[in-house]
């Protein structure tokens, strides 16, 4: 491709991405399409010579948009929303074209100087105290990651990295019972155990009790154990119930363990100071993440990790080969050295513009409209007969379900509300998940797309009460 038929083909694949947000509702929100059918469309073998862009591009209309699912359909509900927004699709094709690999400041100065102003930014926008600094990782999931290694690796004085876990005493993790898989996981890697992962109770709203959580690390260190690390979810993501980070905070210092905080969806809530106080201690934490590429309409993969001490984050990650070594090392940072992987995407990009053309105030306004959607949502679930809320609604998710008759066991319950699911999802019509919430198969309705408005709020609940009133009941009680 040379460059006139660069330009030619960019014009029309631009064309093309404008006409996809103009219509996107005209798509079924969740693909309709059956496993192994889209790969079956494909080719098993590749073209041995070129083939002109026209039928790639007719391909990928014919054949690959069919299996996609359409997350910024404003009728898209389901887990959390994984936005994006114009600026952000427009950094993301300028970061493409420069296809710049940003792990070490010589490899592209403006990428690294960008990523500490943006997260300087975010962290004032939030909320956090001067003395955190941060860094863009790919996803709350290596985040969270970074933050148990590096608690593992501050608590030994760095000696697990040079030496193993030879001779350690046995470390342990502390979450609620409702926090993320991505915890589990990160117990996993970090070599912990997962048997060593404490999941503490919850109150009636979701939410780690920290009576219990000081009760389970006393058990602990009677038993000669090392707490190790308490993983705080602000959002959980079942209900985006709030643990009480103050609380927990209190109980880290006391007992001298390192405090993370997992916000990845809800921390974007804080750029509304009025919720700031839901996360109160938060700013006496070790570590904190949270996704503009969950709900600051800044497109996948962005997530921001602040840390109170970079030293440890570096000292548990830095690696420099001779091949890496550049005179500026001493006085520059080298983001490679801040997580896990070596390449990395320059992120900050789509940030900036992100930031810049919202405003704060801009992103304030859509923020504070969802939760708007959310308390009407869940005031018309309140107010009818046949629908129950199944949690608190403290932000922009509205955790709910049917139940047309009380005598329905939980199981018939469970079984009724997952066909709902089932048949809204198949309409194509709007997308929702679930989660069990004290076991009762609960739908999850997020109000956090970047274009959702009132008006698919209002005929997302008008079909969902319609399509629950039709359902016949005796296929599930039978
Ligand atoms: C509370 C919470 N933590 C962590 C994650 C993991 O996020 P990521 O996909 O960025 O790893 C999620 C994902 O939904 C989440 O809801």
């Amino acid at each position: 491709m040379n460059i006139k038929e660069f330009e030619s083909e960019a014009e029309k694949v631009v064309g093309w991405m404008a006409s996809y947000f103009e219509n996107i509702e005209d798509f079924p929100v969740k693909a309709r399409v059956k496993p192994g059918e889209i790969k079956a469309g494909i080719p098993a073998f590749p073209p041995p010579q070129s083939e002109a862009f026209d039928d790639i591009m007719q391909d990928f209309r014919e054949k690959i948009l069919p299996g996609m699912t359409h997350w910024h359909n404003p009728n898209f509900f389901a887990y959390f929303p994984g936005n994006k927004s114009k600026p952000s699709v427009l950094a993301e094709m300028i970061t493409a074209a420069m296809g710049a690999q940003c792990m070490s400041w010589i490899t592209s100065p403006a990428a690294t100087e960008l990523e500490e102003r943006m997260m300087e930014w975010l962290r004032d926008m939030i909320g956090l105290p001067g003395d955190f600094t941060g860094v863009i990782q790919d996803t709350a999931s290596t985040a969270t990651l970074c933050a148990i290694l590096t608690a593992r690796e501050k608590a030994t004085n760095f000696s697990i990295n040079k030496h193993g876990f030879y001779g350690q005493k046995k470390f342990i993790v502390y979450s609620s019972k409702e926090v993320h898989s991505s915890i589990d996981k990160a117990v996993r890697i970090a070599g912990l155990g997962s048997e060593n992962l404490r999941k503490i109770t919850v109150d009636k709203d979701f939410a780690m009790i920290p009576e219990a959580l000081e009760d389970t690390i006393r058990l602990d260190i009677d038993k000669g154990y090392q707490p190790l690390c308490i993983i705080s979810a602000f959002g959980t993501t079942g209900s985006t119930a709030i643990d009480p980070v103050a609380a927990i905070s209190e109980i880290s210092k006391k007992y001298n363990i390192w405090h993370h905080v997992d916000a990845a969806y809800a921390g974007t809530a804080l750029i509304c100071p009025e919720y700031r106080e839901l996360a109160a201690g938060a700013d006496k934490a070790d570590s904190f993440v949270f996704n503009p590429h969950k709900w600051m309409f800044t497109n996948f993969d962005c997530t921001a990790y602040f840390v109170r001490d970079p030293e440890a984050l570096v000292n548990t990650f830095s690696e420099t080969p001779e091949y890496l070594r550049t005179g500026e090392d001493n006085e520059v940072n080298n983001y490679r050295d801040w997580g896990i992987q070596l390449g990395r995407r320059f992120r900050a990009l789509k940030l900036w513009f992100v930031i810049r053309n919202f405003g704060v105030e801009g992103l304030r306004q859509k923020l504070r409209g969802h939760m708007q959607m959310a308390i009407w949502l869940k005031e018309q679930i309140e107010r009818s007969d046949d629908f129950v809320l199944m949690a608190p609604v403290p932000l922009n998710l509205v955790c709910f379900r049917y139940q047309p008759d009380r005598s329905l066991s939980q199981g018939e319950s469970n079984a009724l509300n997952e066909k709902l699911m089932h048949i809204l999802n198949d309409s194509g019509k709007l997308f929702m998940s679930h989660t069990k919430l004290n076991g009762f198969f609960t739908l999850r309705m997020v109000i956090g797309n970047t274009d959702v408005n009132e008006q698919h709020v209002h005929q997302a609940w008008d079909l969902i009460r319609k399509t629950a009133r039709s359902l016949n009941i005796s296929v599930i009680t039978d």
